[in-house]
């Protein structure tokens, strides 16, 4: 790769692209007041959470609390790096990237460097197990296990399967050779500390299956039991360079395995993906015990055409069908297919092949309900198509699903596949449209007022697991917090969303704020300083991809608690207040901070007592500030 992107460039670019138009061309918009919305394409979703604000040139999803501009949606949506996403938008506006040698780049540039070490011990610590699994003294269990489950020593090489043996620090002692190589180890999720501070191995005595992305590095891990322990598998938590909501285990092997796919198999668990390669079925893939996404569909789909869905015959396998289905629907551009099978109660891939091989699972595929059929059967289902009621009510239901899909002929075959089977004029039909999806402003108003709160402030997770047994849970999805929950958040938020604001602030006003927040708004105010006609979009592409950003991100999609007017005073107002307070809110920032890296399950009663009181102290301030006096 040429030099860096220069950053007028990308202002430039910023400036000219319309992120309405970029987004809508990925997936389709709807008009909700002023800004625009949608299922978000980056998780799992029934009701639209996904806003796209054209003014600000942003994007923010409530429900996951993704964000950014122009340039982070295509990186994000397209799965491609930062060169390649400002390569593309500048290319659809006629426009040459032009490069500059040296020189701090961008966030993405340095940022990709910035994980490199913690590339770099994941694949130390893939090569660690595998030589485990071929020389520790315990392997003979391990060997034993994968033979009984009938892989070859070729299979496990291919997907590179270790051995984490027994015992509470082999990995440390192994990799962490430095203060920073063991802080490293931690951030990528392969050491823990507890309560007390000690670090020791996540995974022991387990089966290793290394997770690569799109280009072969190892980002995780999952740990599978020898035996019928509890939980079964373990997985890596998510890290800066994991997340498992966008990852496919086994699809970095598939594409390795195949030159051209021509379909994908997407079944549940990595030992089906194994099972299935080891019979010949290599193009299988799996979730990472999540649902099945949109954004997973659209990085399958951009390399073959077909995805079979492969689902247990029960009830759980006809729910996650399901949602499969609906996640599916979005991305069914002319030309792309999905078909659904359903083993029989009981079975899953692994055992199909096993029992029958590959021709019968082959056979199975063939038979496979394409997408029409098993919406038309899945909406049909109880009702009685025989009487006019039923056909009508047929045809209510399915309407929402064929909206979903994008226009074109399949929509359209759809549409008519639905009249004759309900036997319902196609004009009659379209009259029946369900109303559009609720307009995001009907949320809750959020209160303007930060939020304060004796308990724990809102970044702690509270629902963090103690025990490593609830990593393993389907994760429940939280939404990420709203409001603000300092006034250097409240003030993170007027910037954004009117960054001249930044003049009101003297330079070295705030210079005494400490803490993540407090040195976050610094950096944010440095940069207005220094680029004053900076945009919104432009301040959250400075911070993209980092934890910054998205904070930045979250901060700017709470628009609705921004005031309408006023926007100077109300900014002025919040510095001033953060002025008078800053002795005390040092104090309060460095308690904070030193709890929000540490599982709040953990933290000792002593300390959580201290934030109490500080917290508690600082809502007396406050309230005797706004009394009227
Ligand atoms: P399965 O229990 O079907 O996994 O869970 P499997 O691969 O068939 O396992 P075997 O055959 O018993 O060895 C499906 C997937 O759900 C996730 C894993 O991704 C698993 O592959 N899962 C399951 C967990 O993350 N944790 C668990 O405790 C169980
Ligand atoms: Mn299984």
């Amino acid at each position: 790769m040429a030099g860096l992107i220069p950053q007028a460039f990308l202002d430039d670019l910023l400036d000219r692209v319309d992120i309405v138009e970029v987004i809508d061309r990925r997936l389709k918009l709807r008009k909700t007041g002023k800004n625009y919305s949608a299922r978000c394409p980056f998780h799992d979703e029934k009701t639209p959470s996904f806003s796209v604000n054209p003014d600000k040139q942003f994007y923010y999803c409530f429900g996951c609390g993704a964000g950014g501009n122009a340039i982070g949606f295509v990186m994000e949506y397209d799965n491609i790096e930062f060169p390649q996403a400002v390569e593309l938008l500048a290319g659809n506006l006629g426009l040459d990237v032009p490069r500059e040698p040296g020189r701090g780049g961008p966030q993405s540039e340095q940022q990709a460097s910035s994980n490199k070490p913690l590339y770099a011990l994941m694949e130390q610590a893939s090569r660690y197990y595998q030589q485990q699994l071929r020389q520790h003294p315990h392997r003979e269990q391990a060997v034993k296990y994968l033979k009984g489950r009938g892989l070859s020593g070729e299979i496990a090489a291919r997907f590179q399967l270790g051995l984490a043996p027994p015992g509470w620090d082999n990995l440390l002692q192994a990799l962490a050779k430095t203060d920073e190589q063991r802080d490293d180890l931690v951030k990528a999720g392969m050491l823990v500390a507890s309560e007390k501070g000690k670090i020791y191995d996540r995974f022991r005595e387990r089966i290793m299956f290394p997770i690569r992305d799109r280009r072969g590095r190892v980002i995780a891990f999952g740990g599978r039991v020898l035996g019928d322990d509890k939980p079964k598998y373990l997985n890596s938590p998510e890290t800066d360079i994991f997340h498992k909501g966008r990852e496919l285990y086994g699809l970095y092997e598939a594409r390795q395995a195949n030159r051209n796919l021509e379909r994908i198999v997407v079944v549940e668990g990595y030992m089906d993906v194994i099972a299935l390669a080891q019979h010949g079925i290599t193009y299988a893939t799996a979730t990472l015990g999540t649902a099945t996404s949109s954004a997973h569909l659209e990085r399958i789909y951009r390399l073959c055409p077909e995805v079979v869905f492969c689902f247990d015959g029960d009830e759980a396998g006809r729910k996650a069908a399901i949602r499969a289905l609906e996640a599916t629907l979005p991305c069914m551009e002319d030309g792309r297919q999905a078909r659904f099978l359903f083993l029989p109660e009981g079975q899953d891939p692994d055992d199909a092949v096993r029992s029958g091989g590959k021709g019968h699972f082959e056979t199975l595929m063939a038979g496979a309900r394409p997408l029409e059929s098993f919406l038309f059967d899945t909406v049909s289902n109880g009702l009685d198509m025989d009487s006019l009621d039923g056909r009508a009510r047929m045809s209510k239901l399915a309407l929402p699903y064929i909206r979903m899909l994008p226009e074109g002929v399949f929509q359209q075959l759809m549409y008519q596949a639905l009249a004759e089977r309900t036997g319902l004029e196609l004009s009659s039909l379209m009259a029946l449209e369900a109303p559009p999806p609720a307009p995001l402003s009907e949320e809750p108003p959020d209160t303007i007022e930060p939020y304060y709160d004796t308990g724990p402030p809102p970044d702690f997770d509270q629902s963090a697991p103690v025990m490593e047994e609830a990593e393993d849970q389907p994760p429940a999805r939280k939404p990420p917090p709203r409001g603000f929950s300092n006034l250097c958040q409240k003030a993170m938020a007027l910037l954004l969303h009117q960054p001249n604001v930044a003049r009101l602030v003297e330079p070295g006003e705030l210079r005494e704020l400490e803490g993540e927040d407090g040195n976050m708004l610094l950096e944010l105010l440095g940069l207005l300083h220094r680029r004053p006609e900076s945009s919104t979009a432009m301040l959250l592409g400075h911070w993209y991809g980092t934890p910054q950003g998205d904070l930045l991100s979250r901060l700017a999609g709470q628009e609705r608690v921004i005031p309408t007017e006023g926007i100077e005073g109300e900014f002025r107002d919040t510095i001033t207040r953060l002025v008078q307070d800053l002795p005390h809110h040092s104090k309060l920032a460095a308690q904070v901070d030193k709890l929000k890296h540490t599982n709040y399950a953990e933290v000792s009663e002593l300390e959580k007592q201290r934030l109490r009181e500080l917290l508690q102290e600082k809502v007396q301030r406050d309230a005797s500030r706004n009394k009227p006096r």
